[in-house]
């Protein structure tokens, strides 16, 4: 399959529409990360999602919608709480992701079998033309090949899913760099399920007190269900071995145990200090650079093909840096060093 690389304008948008209308997959851009688009009502065309990306079917996928009266519209929900009328005013457009009570038109494909729905509503100008133009929800996961990093440009999306897919719209570099933020709001008290650029913080200054799901920081016990079934995967895992480096003294345990094989994923005050290859997110104070840098540097690590292993610096798990350490934790099978303890 040839698979036609379109740009952000109106000719071409509309060529992805029509695509999508006749149940093919487009690459889109998100504010996150590119998502694999297709009629989110559609079951055959949904289910061609899970054949491109190799992803397990049992891992549900996301609804994207261009306007929040896309939900009664198309009977998305069966409910639609006051916390997450309050939490749309806020967020919506933007990287957040709800959890409801699916309605009567998700076909099974798209909720996996689960008795609930992932709604979200994207804040990037082009995906809502796209969505637009199809004249219908789009489910989108991750434009990736299962378990390598999500992608942030459209060169990823190619250089995962060319041949695969229809089409990629080439909307630039994705502003936030990491999937949406998760809730789910068909629980009793709100529960995160996935960090991403909406913060803790952030969603309690709206709703109250809300409960952080045990696998956002943690590896899952052998047997423990997850809630997002996402969250049972190792995601993000590039060819080499990552592993998280916690406390002080990172540059010098790298220095240390470095050999030619080495690299460390870090911070720009630490490179100079490093005596082996480095890959840099950004100021140790800046999460929101560190998030949109890091697929990018996963990839990197991947192209140049010959390290062994990857000596990440372990991010303090608050604000959006909860993102980062939940996406790293992942790309490192939960190998994690504590320098403190050793
Ligand atoms: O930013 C994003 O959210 C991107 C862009 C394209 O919108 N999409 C994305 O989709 O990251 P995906 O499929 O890679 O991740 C969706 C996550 C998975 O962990 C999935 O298990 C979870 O959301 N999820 C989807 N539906 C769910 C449901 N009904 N209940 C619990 N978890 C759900
Ligand atoms: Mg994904």
């Amino acid at each position: 399959m040839h698979t036609l690389l379109l740009k952000d304008n109106v000719k071409d948008i509309r060529t992805a529409g029509e695509i999508l209308i006749n149940g093919g997959l487009v690459g889109i851009p998100t504010e996150t990360v590119y998502g694999l688009a297709a009629d989110a009502l559609n079951p055959a065309a949904v289910a061609s999602i899970f054949k491109a990306k190799g992803r397990p079917m049992d891992n549900p996928l996301i609804v994207h919608i261009a306007d929040i009266g896309d939900i009664e519209r198309f009977s998305l929900v069966s409910e639609f709480p006051e916390k997450a009328r309050a939490l749309a005013e806020k967020f919506w457009s933007g990287p957040l992701t709800m959890i409801l009570p699916k309605g009567k038109t998700i076909p099974d494909e798209v909720s996996a079998g689960l008795d609930t729905v992932a709604i979200r509503f994207p804040e990037h100008k082009t995906a809502q033309a796209i969505i637009r133009a199809a004249r219908t929800p789009l489910a989108a996961p991750s434009a990736n090949l299962s378990g390598s990093p999500s992608p942030t440009t459209a060169e990823h999306v190619m250089n995962d899913l060319g041949g695969r897919i229809d089409a990629v719209v080439d909307g630039g570099e994705c502003r936030v760099g990491l999937e949406s933020t998760v809730i789910t709001l068909a629980a009793d008290t709100p529960r995160l399920l996935r960090p991403g650029g909406i913060t803790v913080e952030q969603l309690e200054s709206v709703i109250g007190k809300i409960d952080v799901d045990d696998a956002v920081l943690h590896r899952l016990r052998d047997g423990e269900k997850a809630a997002s079934p996402g969250m049972k995967y190792k995601h993000y895992a590039p060819k080499a071995r990552v592993v998280l480096v916690r406390g002080d003294g990172f540059c010098d345990f790298v220095n240390k145990n470095a050999d030619d094989k080495t690299a460390a994923l870090c911070y720009s005050e630490d490179a100079d200090k490093i005596n082996a290859e480095t890959f840099v997110l950004g100021s140790m104070t800046d999460c929101d650079s560190q998030a949109h840098e890091l697929f990018g540097a996963l990839r990197e690590i991947d192209r140049e093909g010959d390290i062994g292993v990857v000596y990440a610096r372990c991010p303090e798990p608050t604000g959006v840096g909860m993102a980062v350490y939940n996406r790293l934790i992942r790309a490192a099978g939960f190998e994690v060093i504590d320098l403190e303890k050793l």
